[in-house]
């Protein structure tokens, strides 16, 4: 939960530039990319920022900006990437479930690349061969992460080659000369617990000797931010005293000792965003008061789909009495926000404040119900800057095609 930017500071964006609008602290970004260096100090290690969370340009710019690299999961996020400025050494593209194409578009743009499939690692084993290195994504059989939805690494999982079948990844390597540079692992999004990251290491530390010219050992994402009062983010300086444990226990026995990646997303920008939204409508049902705000999963989608927990504030009214509120949007379909929520008491046309919303809140946004996406502002030195128009009517109609 952030406080970093006030409720006179939000009003003052929302009254500028209108809402629903989407705004970010870059301070507030930097803070948290700065936490990852500070622990990782004196250790090999580099941080790529997992860009599906946030993807606007603006937001890769500064990120670069701030020394750290970038994980994309798609090709169009590659290209994003290098449209930022990211050279691309520094840009890494762990792909799930992508047709072989787009892994020869990435291979052709000379980012880092890990490959999720046997399928595909035979088809780029048979076109490369030992000439371009490459990272494998395996699935550790691990269950780990807030909820099932966000769970990748477990034994059902899609995400990855499954490490049982390592005698298969070994056929393919040997057969086509492959230069394996990587090995990755991403166990689920929200792991607090820092010793899900240990295990994964530890199923990776058996299998290390396959891999003769290994280099970096990618340990994806999915620290854990802190959405309610009293909840705690990923402990990142244990995080990096049992990594830096781990490795020495466990030195290369093909001698070169390797590198550490980390894929963050939420924990780099979760924080740093806001959704303003206003009060449209007070309904009083009796036994529920509605307060149905000008936004709705369409916007934020994280409560429908994740059962995620946002903190509100009515920053219209922050010395009001405090009342029960579910929270709704104005969407034909159910879209809540909140139920029975504690908020001070709220008037229709007030600001309600939806906090932790820079991580998957306008990247996962939509036109359901023919609904404009929200501007986006960076707040950045003190300055409001719109980084995104709030579509328009003809944005609406822009890819469609008139036949009738
Ligand atoms: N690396 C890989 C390969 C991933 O699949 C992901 C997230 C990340 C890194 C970054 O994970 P993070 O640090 O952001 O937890 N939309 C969901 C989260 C889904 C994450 C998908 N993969 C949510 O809003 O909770």
């Amino acid at each position: 939960m952030s406080q970093h930017l006030s409720h006179s500071q939000l009003k003052n964006i929302a009254e500028q530039f209108g809402t629903p609008v989407y705004v970010y602290h870059a301070e507030t970004i930097k803070a948290q990319y700065q936490k990852l260096t500070t622990a990782f100090t004196g250790q090999d290690v580099k941080i790529f920022y997992a860009c599906k969370a946030l993807t606007n340009v603006n937001i890769l710019k500064y990120i670069k900006s701030l020394g750290c690299n970038v994980d994309c999961s798609s090709i169009n996020e590659v290209k994003l990437a290098l449209h930022a400025g990211f050279a691309p050494a520094n840009v890494l593209y762990t792909s799930n479930g992508i047709a072989f194409c787009e892994i020869e578009e990435a291979q052709s743009l000379g980012v880092n690349i890990n490959i999720d499939s046997l399928s595909n690692l035979e088809k780029f084993g048979k076109k490369y061969g030992h000439s371009y290195p490459v990272g494998i994504r395996l699935r550790p059989n691990i269950m780990a992460g807030g909820n099932l939805k966000i769970s990748t690494g477990h034994d059902k999982s899609k995400f990855g080659i499954p490490v049982n079948q390592l005698s298969d990844v070994l056929c393919v390597i040997e057969k086509h000369n492959l230069h394996i540079h990587t090995l990755h692992i991403h166990t689920g999004s929200e792991i607090k617990d820092v010793d899900v990251f240990v295990k994964g290491i530890e199923v990776l530390f058996d299998i290390i000797p396959s891999f003769k010219e290994l280099q970096v050992i990618d340990l994806g994402g999915g620290f854990k931010v802190p959405y309610k009062k009293n909840d705690h983010e990923t402990d990142i300086d244990l995080l990096a005293q049992k990594v830096g444990e781990s490795f020495a226990d466990h030195p290369n026995p093909n001698g070169r000792p390797l590198q550490v990646w980390f894929e963050p997303g939420k924990f780099i920008v979760s924080d740093c965003g806001y959704l303003i939204t206003q009060v449209n409508v007070l309904k009083d049902t009796g036994d529920v008061t509605f307060a149905g705000v000008n936004s709705g999963f369409n916007h934020l989608i994280r409560p429908m789909f994740y059962d995620a927990y946002h903190q509100i504030e009515n920053i219209s009214n922050p010395a009001g009495e405090e009342k029960h509120y579910t929270v709704t949007g104005n969407i034909c379909e159910t879209d809540t926000f909140a139920w029975d929520r504690k908020l001070n008491e709220v008037r229709e046309g007030d600001y309600l404040v939806f906090y932790n919303a820079g991580a998957y809140g306008f990247e996962m946004s939509s036109n359901f119900n023919s609904r404009f996406k929200p501007a986006e502002v960076l707040v950045k030195d003190g300055e409001a800057l719109m980084i995104r128009k709030r579509d328009e009517f003809d944005d609406l109609l822009k890819n469609q095609v008139e036949v009738l």
